[in-house]
Order: structure tokens, then sequence, then C-alpha cells
């Protein structure tokens, strides 16, 4: 009964947001220049019907592209850095396409399925890039394609995931390369030992045979996106951790499994089989003690890297740090799952910018929320707050099977819902803008609200979201510490080719720079906002001329987007960093040939198993890249 109310009610509001934004498009096409003020409410002076030419945005936007291959506009070029199995210390091997390789030899090399990024400067020519490695694929990891699981794959299955450090060197001509007999370089991988901090370390759910105090973890597993923060260090985001787990036994989960999808028959890894760490049957706790941010100080290469647990356990994507006016440190997340929360933490205690020591554990200790907007269906802006997820506070306690603070931040998506938070349509990365007027998030889309009996309106405006869309907030009073904001959608992605109204896309989308899934989002320090996109990229049906994944870059002000760089065949583009001098750009380009439809051999080409690849993008003139 609920769900035919639902279902008849959501063709309407569709048609009313389609209504909306072809009067904009009427707006926008000047023949209504007199009721410009019907739409000057814009909050932000950055109104869509209104779309401007950016003075930021210095380069021409490309085509779409089908092509094995990277493009990029007139005068930029791309050179491959380095690409998953390349070795990361002089004495380790190269590259075997084989698949019949000893795990050992994985263990020192550059990781697969590199994602999240960020730049560590040690002098003008001289960095560190630390890279996440998201995940592997049996199809390129082993000879049989995972048919054949041995304890061997599995073992280079873990190495291959976590985080890889790497040197790089700048050389006369301006062009960076890795550095291979650099102390500094690493690889932390699911082995690693790992420590657990803040309120969850020492806990009853968090305590295993193996670790008796609940302290120390083997490992880091499926990282995604990154932060860094003004302290030096590294922030690696656990995704899809609950993909490693499973088991052959009977078994009943805890209940709050079922969210966090944690499932004895999950077919992916099966490390189960050949590692009992990760069977849930044996080891009920193991997976509590995954699915958190973690701390990596690359500067230290005996550093033990730590898992800040006050940030709460979900699917993180990335961790955007900004410092408010009054020195706390806000981190903003997403979670990755259809229908889940976007977070933010705000830490006790103020940086001290004089002593950067001193600011080494500031992510123990603060408060988690979770983003409510204040809903009116029928308008793609509004207002929100922030509601805290903290023990004793919001009916969080031991009547709504909360015993502890602890217990909130390990289901903190079960605490979350109770409190009323907003679902939303995949929130992939944030990316705060560099002055901290607002903050961006990328809803990837690739949800059927209706399917999963959500509510269609505000922040989420499709039933059936195939495209995705921006979602972007404003602090009241500019201070990101505070507990409420105003929210619009910076951009809504469609293609206009196929469809008129909303999945045509938002008035600052056309054919020019049409695009679908956006996941990645970083801002460089002009304030020029880059999106990643993970999409489909069939360029088929709804998807008809968008082409392979690609990279564009928008102006907050003017709202003008433009294409910047299309990726090879099956591939996403994820991961973003630049050099200082913001001359150099670091980009990762994840999966190509991911389906077997859409086979790569990037980016060796002729017939070679295809690669996941940092890219570094200059100019031919050695200028600042989008400018
Ligand atoms: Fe690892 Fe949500 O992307
Ligand atoms: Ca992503
Ligand atoms: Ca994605
Ligand atoms: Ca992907």
């Amino acid at each position: 009964m609920k769900s035919k109310r639902r279902a008849q009610a959501v063709p309407e509001m569709t048609a009313w947001i389609d209504a909306r934004l072809s009067r904009r498009a009427f707006l926008k096409s000047g023949a209504a220049a007199g009721l410009a003020g019907i739409i000057a409410d814009d909050p932000w002076g950055t109104s869509h019907a209104a779309v401007r030419e950016s003075p930021l945005l210095g380069f021409e936007g490309i085509e779409t592209s089908t092509a094995d291959t990277i493009r990029l506009p007139r005068g930029y070029r791309w050179r491959r850095l380095i690409s998953w199995g390349d070795p990361l210390f002089p004495d380790a091997p190269g590259f075997d396409p084989s698949g019949d390789t000893p795990a050992a030899d994985q263990a020192r090399q550059f990781g697969d399925n590199n994602d999240g990024m960020e730049f560590f400067p040690l002098s003008s020519d001289r960095a560190l890039l630390v890279v996440n490695n998201e995940y592997t694929n049996y199809r390129h990891l082993t000879r049989h394609r995972g048919n054949d699981l041995s304890a061997n794959d599995v073992l280079k299955s873990q190495y291959a995931i976590g985080i890889s450090v790497v040197e790089l060197k700048r050389d006369r001509n301006g062009e960076w390369f890795t550095v291979l007999d650099s102390a500094y370089n690493r690889r932390i991988h699911a082995l690693t030992p790992t420590g657990l901090t803040g309120p969850v370390s020492g806990h009853e759910l968090v305590k295993t045979d193996a670790d008796p105090l609940g302290t120390d973890v083997l490992g880091t597993l499926l990282n995604c996106a990154s932060g860094s923060t003004p302290w030096g260090t590294y922030l690696s985001c656990e995704e899809n951790f609950n993909e490693c787990f499973g088991s052959n036994r009977e078994v009943t989960p805890p209940e709050r499994f079922e969210r966090y999808g944690i499932r004895s028959n999950s077919k992916l890894y099966r490390w189960h089989l050949y590692d009992e760490r990760f069977d849930i049957a044996v080891h009920p706790n193991e997976p509590n003690r995954f699915g958190w941010v973690v701390e990596v100080d690359p500067l230290d290469p005996g550093f033990k890297p730590k898992k800040r647990t006050a940030l709460g356990r979900f699917a993180h994507e990335n961790a955007a740090l900004h410092v408010s006016r009054d020195g706390r440190v806000v981190v903003y997340m997403g979670d990755d799952a259809r229908g889940e929360h976007l977070y933010r933490f705000v830490s006790h205690d103020r940086l001290d910018p004089d002593d950067m020591d001193a600011n080494r554990d500031l992510l123990d200790e603060g408060t988690l929320s979770v983003a409510r907007f204040d809903i009116q269906s029928e308008r793609l802006e509004g207002t929100g707050r922030w509601i805290d997820l903290v023990f004793g506070k919001n009916n969080l306690n031991p009547q709504s099977d909360f015993a502890d603070q602890a217990e909130v931040l390990v289901y903190a998506r079960y605490a979350a819902t109770q409190l009323g938070a907003t679902t939303l349509d995949r929130p992939e990365w944030v990316a705060v803008h560099p002055e901290g007027r607002e903050a961006y998030c990328a809803l990837t889309g690739k949800t059927d609200r209706v399917a999963m009996g959500l509510r269609v309106g505000g922040p989420n405006p499709r039933a059936r979201n195939l495209y995705g869309q921006i979602l972007r907030w404003k602090p009241t009073g500019g201070d990101h510490t505070g507990s409420t904001f105003s929210w619009d959608l910076y951009v809504v992605a469609g293609n206009p080719q196929v469809y008129e109204g909303i999945d045509g896309g938002s008035d600052n989308l056309d054919r020019g720079n049409m695009f679908n899934g956006p996941d990645g989002l970083k801002f460089d320090s002009a304030g020029r906002l880059w999106i990643q996109t993970d999409g489909d990229y069939s360029n088929k049906g709804a998807y008809r001329g968008m082409g392979n994944n690609q990279m564009l870059c928008g102006d907050p002000g003017s709202g003008e987007i433009r294409r910047f760089m299309t990726g090879p065949t099956g591939c996403e583009i994820s991961g973003l960093a630049f050099s200082p001098d913001s001359t150099a750009m670091f980009v990762g380009i994840q999966h190509p040939g991911e389906a077997p439809d859409y086979p790569s051999h990037f980016p060796d080409g002729g017939d070679a198993t295809p690669r996941s690849s940092v890219v570094v993008i200059t100019r031919h003139d050695g200028g600042i890249i989008g400018a």
C-alpha cells in the first residue's frame, strides 16, 4: 500500500522538477531576461541560469572519446608515472603478466587499482606520492583468473591492496619520475601492523583471539580515496572491506552486520579459504576492525598506521579536511553506498600552527555528526543541519541498543539512521573550497530510490538516478563547525542528447560537457573544482555519446564546467594530486578494461594486460594546469 502511494507520487514530482529545470533553461536562453528576478534568489550568486564563461578555466574543452588512451586539451601532454606491479625498490622484480608469481613479489611492487593519492613535498624538486590501492582483480592477478584459488593467490591479493609510498624527483626539464632507491618507499597492505586508536580502541567489539586487548590490527583493506592533514600526514579511507570476509560454515552473523554487507557468501576475494582471520564464523569481531580512516606519516617509513575510530565506521570514501577559524579540524566524509549518509567530524582540540607534532592525535577526540537535509520536495536547494552521534544524546543509549560511544562509532550507520539522517544517492568524495566558502560532495547516482523505498526529493531529486549530481553546502556564517547550513546542487548530471528535463542535466550541462557518475572531487589552489567520473562507459542507450570516463573542471563561481580529459576504455578516473606550483597534475587511471566486453591494453598497448596507473599531466609551456 505504502509503496503504491510512493510510486504514484514520484512521476508527479519528477515532472515538477523537469518543469523547473526547463524554466531555468528558458531563462538561460535570454528569452526571458525580464524574468531574471524570479531566479535571482540564488543565495550564492551562482545561479546556473546565469552560467558565465569562466575566468578560471583557461583551456579548450575536449570531445568525449571511446579510444583506449588518454586525451587532453591542446597544449597538454601526459606520461605514465607508475603502474600496478612496477617495482618500488631497486631489488624488487618488475611486472610479470603471467600471474604465476610468488606473493612476496607483490609486497615489493606498486599495488593494484590505485585510487586516492596525496603529494607531500620534500623540497621544490623532491616529493613523496602516497597512493591508495583500492582492490585487486583475480582475472588479471592470477593465471587461472581466480578459478583455482591457492594460498599464494590469496596472499598476493592481500599484498596488492593498501597503500604505496613512492618518492618522486623532478628533472631539469621539469618532468617528475619515481625514485626506487629511496628510504621512504613503502608498501602498507592487509598484513601491516596497524594501531586502533580513539574511543573504540580496547573495546569488546574489536577484541579477537589474536588481539585480546583490541588495540592492534593486521592491515588496512580496500583503501578508496584519501585526505591529508596540515601536520603532514596521509589519511586513507577503508571502503568495501566487507568483501574480504566470508565463511564456509553455518553462521548467523550479528544483526548489525547486514547494513555493512558482511556476509558468509561473499564470492569476490574468498580469503577465508586460506586465511582463517577472514572467516566470520571463527572471528566475528575481525570485520569491526575495518571500515575506518587510517592515518599514516609518510615521512616516517617505520610509522605504524593508526585507525582513527573517532571518525566512525562505514564505507569511507575520502576525508576532506578543513581547519575552522577557531583552529578546530573539520573532516567531511561520504559513506559510499546507496541510501547512506554524509558525515562530519570536528576535533575537540585546536590545531597548534607553531608545533605540528602537538597535532598528531587531534583526530582521536571530537564529535562525529551526520547531515540531515530539510527537504521541500519541489526545490533543489534548502537548509540542513548536523546531528551529533554522541552516546547519551539524541536517544543514543541502551534503550536503542547502544551500550556506549564505541558502539555508536562501530555501527555509525545505524546510529545515523536513528537520528533521521538523510539518505543520499551514494556520497563519494567531498571537497572543501580552498577559501572554506562551501563544501561539495559527488553523489554518484546509480540508485533506484523507488526500488529501495527511499524518499525522492531534496538533494536526491530523481526516482531512478542514472547520472548522479554534485551537492554543495555552505555553513551558516561561514563556520564549518556550526550546526546549520544551506545547500543546493552545483550540477545535475545527465544526457541532453537523450533526455529533456532533469535527465538532460542542469543548465550548466550540455552536449559539450555531459558526463555521468561523478566520483572524485578535488579543488586546486586557485579554486578550480576537478571532477572525476566512475560512470557507465557503454556509450549506448541512456549513455549514448558520453564515451569513456573522464575528468572535467568546474568554476564554482560562474557554474561553468569543461571537459579536460578522457580516459582509456573501461577505466574510471580516480585520484588526483598537484605539485605545489600547480605545473604538474597526478591522475589515477583505475581498472582500464574493467569489463570483459570493454577490453583495454592501457598503458602498454598491443595485447598487453591492462594495468591501473598514475599518470602525470603537464603543459608544453610548463604553465599552470587548468589556467
Ligand atoms: Fe571506491 Fe566509492 O569508490
Ligand atoms: Ca570512488
Ligand atoms: Ca564510484
Ligand atoms: Ca570502479
